[in-house]
């Protein structure tokens, strides 16, 4: 059987895929320095997994960690344009670095497929929409810089060392694990829980900003088909990972304000540094060679992240004062 290295497992997608791949019987090696991961993501699979504790900055152990694997998904990273705004020397570390290392790690230790999780960000505001595989990138913030830097030792290590590597540019993956907590998470993740909470989101810009936000199980999906995909098809190559469908932030808002119940209009604050105006992502080529087709689209996956930020919700509610997060 496949031994398979997921890195950032603890984190939102590294869970979704580590249980995916127990789910399937797969051995699994989870990775996570815990940085931005939870263990309690791992806790029902913890029994059937290998859990290291291992930050990919650190050479040595990251190599030990790719030992015995045969196909790494690498989803650790410090994900989030405006973190690498602030803070671009530790975002720079967490994503250059810590690839560097994982592809050092499994070149040494034959591994044999490397699936990255790279970044539309990477495109910048690269016109016309839809973005496509073949467009020119234009990455704007440190963050999408170290993504799209990922992508290209990625291919390097393809055509020189022959270690079989795919690249899919995720885009605004949203959905049940998001952390919400932070002041780097994500829209959905954060706008959800406060307006469960009653709390009023603030919208960066006019809101007329696009997203095309893309459910986490289709993210799921289209990992386990690149890591099956023949070599010949897939190797060095970079997909499109997204559900073809942009939404302005203005809709979101609305959307999600209705199937939480809440009631107030946005407040709206200053555009964000790096941000970019439009996401939208041709995803015919992960079609065609992946058989990549997304099965949750996004107003079912808003239903179900909603739903999921609701208990969550209530299960803290319910805990005595004092002990809540
Ligand atoms: C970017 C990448 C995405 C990557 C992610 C990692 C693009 C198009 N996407 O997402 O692929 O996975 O980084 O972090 O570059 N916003 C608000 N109010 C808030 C929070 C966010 O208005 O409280 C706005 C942002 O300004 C942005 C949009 O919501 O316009 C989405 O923000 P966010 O969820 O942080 O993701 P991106 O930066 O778009």
């Amino acid at each position: 059987m496949a031994t398979y290295l997921v890195t950032g497992a603890a984190g939102f997608i590294g869970s979704w895929l580590t249980q995916a791949l127990v789910e399937r019987g797969e051995t699994v090696r989870a990775l996570d320095n815990f940085s931005t991961g939870k263990r309690e993501n791992l806790a029902p699979w913890r029994q059937k997994i290998e859990l290291l504790e291992v930050d990919l900055r650190d050479a040595n152990a990251t190599a030990r960690a790719c030992e015995g694997v045969e196909i790494i998904f690498h989803e650790a990273a410090l994900p989030s344009v405006p973190l690498s705004v602030k803070d671009p020397r530790t975002s720079h570390t967490a994503n250059i670095d810590g690839t560097f290392n994982l592809l050092e790690g499994a070149r040494h230790a034959g591994v044999r497929r490397v699936v990255y999780a790279a970044s539309s960000s990477a495109y910048g505001n690269r016109n016309p929409l839809p973005q496509v595989e073949s467009m020119l990138p234009g990455p704007l913030s440190p963050y999408a810089v170290q993504k799209f830097a990922g992508e290209l030792y990625l291919r390097s290590y393809w055509e020189v060392y022959g270690l079989e590597t795919v690249a899919l540019r995720y885009f605004n993956i949203f959905g049940p694990r998001q952390a919400p907590d932070s002041p780097y998470s994500g829209v959905m993740a954060k706008f959800a829980k406060m307006m469960l909470a009653g709390e009023q989101p603030t919208i960066h810009g006019d809101g007329e900003q696009s997203r095309d936000f893309t459910y986490i199980e289709n993210v799921v999906q289209a990992n386990l088909k690149a890591a099956a995909a023949p070599a010949e098809k897939v190797a060095g190559r970079m997909f499109n990972c997204a559900c073809g469908k942009p939404y302005t932030l203005n809709q979101t808002y609305k959307l999600m304000a209705e199937l939480t119940g809440y009631k107030n209009p946005p407040l709206y604050g200053p555009s964000r540094e790096g941000d970019i105006k439009h996401s939208y992502a041709d995803i015919s080529a992960a079609r065609e060679t992946l058989g990549y087709a997304p099965k949750v689209d996004f107003l079912e996956g808003l239903r179900r992240t909603v739903d999921w930020y609701r208990e969550q919700h209530q299960q803290e509610s319910r805990k005595p004062v004092g002990t809540r997060v």
